[in-house]
């Protein structure tokens, strides 16, 4: 049989060739990264995965050849037969792994033409990430993302090689399933057998693996996709991949001693980098207190002072009366900033307002005053508290956010995430590991008027904590742990209830009666019936962990083919809408709202 490639078949890639091989005869195969013409010397930058090879027409070597590259152009797929030789002294690239030598080509085919690309295949291609996506195949060749892609596979291996040695079994878990509730919205897929049902894609097979504990299966992990409609951002997309896994007979040290491991493990097997473990552990309501949020950036200091004993009976009319309705009031003291202008200042009003905050009051320490819009409504007193507390020195800019709880803490530490990059106080290459423990089992949702579940229904309050169920749910603390990387919540998890009245008291702490979570979630309750052991685990966000290995700042950069912040596939062009007769196979009917 005879095809394009002919009898050439690839004997080695484009990033291999070296000082060593001169004097072979070598075929390659890839794509033109550039040409150029040096007054009848024709040269090409030949590319493929990792890698490219210098290689020559010259036409003294071959005539005819040198002329047929005359045609070459850029992303044109070719095939050279010819010999390794060592570059000419003063010509060698010492960027280039291939850079002592070059292939004088003494045969060529020309696998395929190609349009000139959207873009330069290079690594800062100057081009709007939605040109990108929409020629995501073309993006995908460059060096960056194909770096990306490896080390996202490699990582990949690297975690089922640690859990497969730790007697873990990958099992698959449904797609078309019931609602598995994470917090977020569900993608729906109508049943054509079933007039007017529908399956959901899971938001995470949390219900599966607990049913393979039941099951007596013992250790569980997948990679496994998940989908989530929520609101996009830098770290999320509607569908993502976790890497999954659940654990009989455990307590919360078991499964964060295997988390652990594995990401000792990964660091080591692709960044070479040695962990330290165990990693630190702080609560919850430590992380809120110091940091505003309850994930962490612990590369940096400017931790938060909570002052709101002090100024709850100041002058300030905005702090006092914040902290009497219940509200707290807390500074942040950018610790030699004075020189901060009016303009930096005001633009970080604007930044704190994106989370609600209503102000950022603020006050400059110089040596023999304070300059600031507030510092006339305090009394000396006053003064020397929040001095002392805020451990105020000249040079100093306090910042101050009063409002809810809530409010004040995502304000100021969100503040505190900007003010370390802008300031420079953060070591890009340091990894800062923390878990975060001792959630609230639940979240009071002030417009629903009821509970929530923090983490999802399934996690074990404190035992400790039981006999507030009934009168003080917000009180009660969970078994829940998350895994923090530089701010990032790379992964989280629990320790599982495995008691069937236990988990009716839940469904009932959160607002739902009897027929309902029998409805929806009986075949759970049946099952923990069943001789349900104790168990617990943990699942990370693949992508985030990968996307922190990478360096890169939004997981779309490790993603093959992501999706835009409308949840669009630029590539495809999905969603879309789809013809009369699908629809009436699927006994749907499109009413436009408004219509
Ligand atoms: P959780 O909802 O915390 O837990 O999800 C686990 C981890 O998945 C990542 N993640 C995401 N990554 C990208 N895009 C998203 N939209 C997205 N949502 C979540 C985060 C997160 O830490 N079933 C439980 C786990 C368990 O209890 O074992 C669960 O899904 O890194
Ligand atoms: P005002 O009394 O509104 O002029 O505010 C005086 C200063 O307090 C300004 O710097 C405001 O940005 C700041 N401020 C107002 N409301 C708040 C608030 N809720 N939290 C923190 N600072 C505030």
């Amino acid at each position: 049989m005879s095809d394009i490639l002919g009898d050439m078949r690839r004997t080695h890639h484009c990033w291999e060739l070296g000082a060593d091989d001169v004097g072979k005869e070598v075929v390659l195969m890839g794509w033109v990264q550039r040409r150029r013409d040096h007054g009848g010397v024709i040269f090409v930058d030949l590319r493929d995965k990792e890698g490219i090879t210098q290689v020559v027409f010259d036409p003294k070597v071959e005539a005819e050849v040198h002329k047929k590259a005359h045609i070459i152009r850029n992303e044109f797929v070719l095939s050279v037969f010819g010999k390794v030789e060592k570059r000419l002294e003063g010509m060698t690239n010492p960027k280039l792994k291939t850079g002592e030598i070059e292939v004088f080509v003494t045969e060529l085919r020309i696998l395929n033409t190609a349009e000139t690309p959207p873009f330069m295949i290079e690594e800062n291609a100057d081009v709007s990430e939605n040109i990108r996506l929409k020629y995501r195949h073309i993006d995908l060749r460059r060096p960056c993302l194909q770096k990306n892609m490896i080390l996202r596979h490699k990582t990949g291996v690297a975690v089922r090689q640690y859990l497969n040695n730790l007697g873990f079994l990958d099992i698959e878990t449904p797609f078309l399933t019931r609602s598995t509730p994470e917090g977020a919205r569900d993608y729906l897929v109508p049943s054509r057998v079933n007039p007017g049902q529908f399956y959901a894609l899971p938001q995470s097979p949390q219900i599966f693996k607990q049913l393979f504990m039941i099951s007596g299966l013992d250790r569980y992990y997948q990679i496994v996709r998940c989908f989530r409609d929520e609101d996009l951002r830098a770290d999320r997309q509607p569908e993502f991949t976790q890497i999954d896994i659940e654990m009989s007979f455990v307590g919360e040290e078991d499964v964060m001693k295997v988390a652990e491991g594995m990401m000792k493990s990964v660091f080591k097997e692709i960044l070479d980098k040695d962990l330290e473990l165990p990693f630190p552990r702080l609560t919850y309501d430590e992380a809120i207190a110091r940091y505003g949020l309850d994930k962490p950036d612990t590369r940096f200091g400017l931790e938060l002072k909570d002052i709101s004993d002090i100024v709850k009976g100041s002058g300030f009319k905005v702090f006092a009366d914040v902290v009497k309705k219940g509200g707290i009031v807390k500074a942040l003291n950018a610790k030699g900033c004075i020189s901060l202008s009016r303009k930096e200042i005001d633009d970080l009003t604007e930044f704190v307002s994106i989370y609600r905050a209503k102000g950022l009051a603020w006050i400059k320490v110089k040596e023999d005053a304070w300059q600031s819009p507030i510092t006339k409504f305090f009394s000396e007193e006053e003064k020397e508290a929040l001095r002392r507390r805020i451990e105020m020195e000249p040079g100093d800019l306090v910042f101050f956010v009063a409002d809810q709880p809530k409010i004040t803490n995502e304000a100021i530490g969100h503040l505190r995430n900007h003010l370390g990059k802008k300031l420079g106080l953060i070591n890009e290459d340091e990894f800062k590991f923390a878990w975060v423990t001792h959630f609230p089992m639940f979240e009071y949702d002030e417009t629903e008027k009821r509970y929530e579940a923090l983490h999802h229904p399934f996690t074990a309050p404190l035992e400790e904590d039981y006999e507030q169920l009934g009168d003080d749910p917000a009180s009660v603390k969970s078994r829940a742990y998350d895994l923090v990387l530089n701010g990032y919540e790379i992964g989280g998890g629990s320790i599982r209830i495995h008691q069937k009245e236990l988990q009716e008291k839940i469904f009932e702490t959160l607002n739902m009666d009897r027929p309902d979570y029998e409805e929806k979630f009986g075949f759970l309750l049946s099952a923990l019936d069943s001789g349900a052991p104790p168990h617990g685990g943990i699942a990370f966000g693949f992508d985030r962990l990968v996307m922190l290995l990478c360096g890169q700042p939004s997981i779309r950069d490790v993603i093959a083919f992501p999706k835009t912040q409308k949840a669009a596939c630029l590539l495809t062009n999905a969603p879309s809408e789809t013809t009369k007769a699908q629809l009436d196979e699927l006994s749907l009917k499109i009413r436009k709202v408004g219509a």
